[in-house]
């Protein structure tokens, strides 16, 4: 049964063992930030804050700051039966034959449960705040000492596509400047700025209508932040992860819908062609982003549940909450990668990349200049488009060990023949690029060389020992008792 609220999910993880409630008095200023780092770090439990200084509303952090709180999250036993769901769909071929049609049709039926279905009330509107409202009123989290103030971490941002009409989700932090504005942070590349970029262009308008869901159920909230191409519904995808489609209710002052079973909803305008400098930020490079110009939310109106739980994140040196997020993104979208380029084996994202700066990818490599064809198709697939450092490896590599994989490109490569640099886009809280927004990247072709690639020497063999002579020395090892339990 899909979880129908942020409750159901409390709940679950509470049986699990996977929340702790917090009922000593912590302040959102630094300190519950502080407590949700060494949680995570430590492999603890989810927290739930029920004191937060200075507030009535609880605090949720650390949700899915685990692979377990994942699966739990998206009610699978592991994330991998989601990727291999989506695996199943893909490769839905024409049906042959009456009985190849009619095999199809559960299939078939479940789509339409995918699809997000318009609900006329929703828990998120049992209480309409229009006046007398104040975003301080909220317990946002201040999360690291040179943050430029508090900031909203895990809010669902809906936008609508003035072309197309088109839903978006996308989740972009907001900077709270005072009682009724926020910071818009949503990054040049991402849907959010496109939306707006497009109706300045238009000229008809001069604010845009957005909506900020905080805390729904996990499959919903996880949405926000999928690599999704433009104009593809987060939400329906959500409806797919659930199984159930996620019901939306139209907001009262702006023209968008939100999740019917959200916490709280933000919703206003921002003023197009007004800017103003948000950040620094305690970012999830383990750097603070610097501060930019980004535009301004106008908040309106607030809608909430009679007594909403204010759901957050903080993000940091690597791995935190986020970092659990992304692998089960990089275990998901994997199938999809592989539509495309289906040479790929394994890709792996490892923690100190912080997602945007290194991925590595085994090929099944076919002909020469393969992995240099697979950087490039990387590069010019949506977000991956950031990807500082690619390293391409042999199908026999398991990337998901980064030590074999570094043992086996760093041996495999000559470096002024093996890395490719190429410019273009780079991820918006890359620090070190020579220009905000476009720099370097490289990847390394770490395969086996061809000599169809120029390569004229032998290449050898890694060493490993006959299968026979294993077989034969298990006895004797186990015998010999040489092996430390740990
Ligand atoms: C906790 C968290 C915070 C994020 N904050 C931002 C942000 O402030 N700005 C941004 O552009 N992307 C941010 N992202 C990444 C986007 O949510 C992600 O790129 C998403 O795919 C964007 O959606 P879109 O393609 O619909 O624009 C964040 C991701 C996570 C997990």
């Amino acid at each position: 049964m899909a979880y129908s609220n942020l409750r159901n999910f409390i709940e679950t993880l509470e049986k699990h063992g996977e929340l702790q409630r917090v009922s000593a008095e912590v302040d959102p200023a630094l300190e519950i930030a502080e407590l949700a780092d060494r949680a995570v770090k430590s492999g603890g439990p989810a927290l739930l804050f029920e004191n937060p200084r200075g507030h009535t509303i609880p605090v949720l952090i650390n949700a899915f700051a685990s692979m377990r709180k994942m699966e739990l999250a998206l009610e699978v036993d592991d994330v991998q039966s989601l990727a291999d769901r989506i695996a199943e769909y893909l490769e839905m071929k024409t049906p042959q034959g009456l009985v190849g049609k009619l095999k199809m049709l559960p299939k078939l039926a479940e789509i339409g449960n995918f699809f997000p279905r318009e609900v006329r009330s929703g828990a998120c509107q049992e209480v309409v705040k229009t006046e007398n409202f104040s975003l301080y009123d909220y317990p946002v989290l201040t999360c690291w000492p040179q943050d430029a103030g508090p900031f909203i971490t895990l809010p669902m941002v809906f936008s609508r596509n003035p072309i197309s009409g088109k839903r978006n989700c996308g989740m972009y932090r907001l900077q709270v400047f005072d009682e009724r504005t926020t910071g818009m942070h949503w990054q040049t590349h991402k849907q959010g700025a496109e939306h707006y970029r497009r109706l300045a262009s238009e000229g008809r308008e001069t604010r845009m209508d957005v909506a900020v869901a905080i805390g729904a159920d996990p499959a919903t909230v996880f949405s926000a932040i999928l690599p999704l191409p433009p104009d593809l519904d987060e939400m329906l995808f959500a409806g797919f992860m659930r199984n159930k489609p996620v019901e939306m209710v139209k907001c009262k002052t702006v023209d968008l819908e939100v999740p019917a079973n959200a916490e709280i909803v933000l919703e206003g305008r921002v003023t197009l062609g007004e800017l103003r400098t948000e950040g620094p930020f305690g970012d999830h490079t383990g750097y603070y982003s610097l501060a930019d110009e980004y535009p301004v939310f106008h908040v309106e109106c607030i809608t909430q549940r009679k007594n909403p739980i204010y759901a957050t994140t903080i993000v940091g040196k690597p791995p935190m909450e986020d970092y659990y997020m992304g692998k089960t993104i990089e275990r998901v979208f994997l199938p999809l990668l592989r539509l495309q380029l289906p040479e790929i084996v394994d890709m792996a994202m490892p923690p100190e990349g912080v997602f945007h700066n290194l991925m590595l990818v085994s090929i099944r490599k076919s002909y020469p200049g393969h992995a240099r064809k697979v950087m490039s198709a990387i590069w010019g697939l949506g977000q991956a488009m950031f990807t500082k450092c690619i390293v391409v490896v042999d199908h026999d590599v398991d990337v998901q060990n980064y030590s074999e994989t570094a043992f086996r490109a760093l041996n495999n490569i000559d470096p002024e023949r093996d890395l490719q640099f190429t410019l273009g886009p780079i991820d918006s809280l890359d620090h070190s690029s020579r220009l905000a927004d476009y720099g370097s990247k490289v990847g390394i072709d770490a395969t086996k060389k061809w000599p169809q690639e120029g390569f004229r020497r032998p290449w050898p063999d890694l060493i490993e020992m006959d299968e026979a002579v294993k077989a034969r020395v298990d006895p004797i090892w186990e015998q010999l008792g040489i092996e430390r339990a740990d």
